[in-house]
């Protein structure tokens, strides 16, 4: 079990959380999600010990090992792929170099010996022999390419940089991860094999991401930090809008009955919790939903802004006819041949294999993308 107690933490007058107070219980995956600038990552950080709260605690169980995917990407430059990933589980890699500095030693005692044997059998308890294998494993169900696992950190590409430091972070089976924003920079493939990876991560998983689909995939539990508070929900992102949502068009009905409201939740509850069959997670997603308190739903301070066009007059059927359309950037071919016809009611969703082909790099793109898959 991890725990935050009674957090808090005010930059100058600005009080970000106030009193917080959180059990991540095994086995669950939580989606942090908040407004940019509520204070996601800085909860990260202070989830991970990477910075200080004004007040309160946070405690994991004893015994436990926390993991976090880094968010420098220049901090490992001077290590090889492999080893970098090795080194998302400290207590082995420290083991490995510990026994490493043993065997290079020209005056190799007796009780070098010994110590040695000993780091040995911690090292294959600890799953040290199969380090290796594992972290390739990793590597290759991310996009990294063989030929690069034993490369310098500082000579790759940033693309391939974002991949290993996450595979650094799953490596070992930690007991709980901490992502912020692991979907960025990665493509369609990748982010699904993320996503399945996560399904069948048996441990505890807090995460933050702007992509909804992925949040929808991997969650059973939502942590919204609005209001200078932080409140968990069980079930999805979409659960979480749209319970809100309905929560919100209740408030603002003064004339409804509170019983009418209850009812029209938990009818809405029962009809999401019937439908959320699409994850391995499903049957204790629907346990989740089923067990939930009614009075824990909130309206969420947030706004969606949106741009609506009004339409003249209603559309005719086809919309749009593409016949044989190229282009080119200097030499790359952008598009070639391309014919297309779009009707009334289609849905185009435009993909790239390799973020890096696009042009502009950026996890904006990224997100843009995720939310229109
Ligand atoms: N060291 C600091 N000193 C003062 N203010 C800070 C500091 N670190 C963060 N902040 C402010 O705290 C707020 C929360 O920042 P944080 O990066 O945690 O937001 P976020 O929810 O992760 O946003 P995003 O969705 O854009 O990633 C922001 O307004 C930020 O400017
Ligand atoms: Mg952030």
């Amino acid at each position: 079990m991890f725990t935050v107690n009674n957090l808090t933490l005010q930059f100058g007058k600005r009080v970000l959380f106030d009193e917080v107070n959180l059990k991540f219980t095994h086995g669950n995956c939580y989606g942090v999600i908040g407004a940019n600038g509520a204070g996601k990552s800085t909860f990260l950080n202070i989830l991970t010990g990477e910075q200080d709260a004004n007040k309160g605690t946070v405690s994991l169980e004893q015994g436990k090992r926390l993991a976090v995917l880094s968010q420098d990407h220049f901090k490992f430059d001077e290590f090889n792929v492999l080893e970098t990933v090795i080194m998302g589980y400290k207590e082995l890699y420290n083991i490995m170099k510990e026994k490493e500095a043993i065997y290079l030693k020209e005056d190799f005692s007796d009780a070098d010996g010994i110590k040695a044997s000993e780091l040995e059998e911690q090292y294959g308890e600890m799953g040290g022999w199969n380090a290796e294998s594992d972290a390739a494993q990793l590597l290759s169900g991310l996009g990294v390419p063989e030929h690069y696992h034993w490369a310098q950190m500082g000579d790759l590409d940033n693309k391939y940089k974002v991949r290993i430091l996450l595979a650094q972070a799953l490596f070992g089976n930690p007991d709980v991860l901490v992502l912020d924003e692991p979907t960025n920079d990665l493509d369609i493939q990748t982010i699904s094999w993320l996503e399945d990876f996560l399904l069948d991560f048996k441990n505890t998983v807090i995460v933050v991401s702007h992509d909804r689909h992925f949040l929808d995939t991997v969650c059973t539990y939502v942590a919204d930090i609005d209001f200078g508070k932080i409140s968990l929900f069980t079930g999805n992102y979409t659960f979480w809008y749209k319970t809100s949502q309905l929560a919100l068009s209740q408030r603002t009905d003064q004339n409804k009955k509170n019983e009418d409201k209850k009812k029209e939740l938990q009818e809405f509850i029962q009809r999401f919790s019937a439908n959320a069959s699409k994850s391995k997670q499903a049957t204790s997603r629907k346990k989740l939903l089923e067990k939930i308190n009614l009075d824990d739903i909130q309206p969420s301070s947030r706004k969606y802004p949106a741009v609506i066009f009004t339409q003249l007059r209603e559309a005719g059927n086809q919309l749009l006819e593409l016949d044989q359309l190229s282009a080119k950037r200097g030499d790359e071919v952008l598009f070639n041949k391309l014919s297309l016809q779009l009707n009334k009611g289609d849905k185009v969703d435009f993909l790239y294999k390799n973020v890096s082909k696009k042009g502009k790099n950026s996890s904006k793109d990224q997100d843009d993308f995720n939310n229109k898959r």
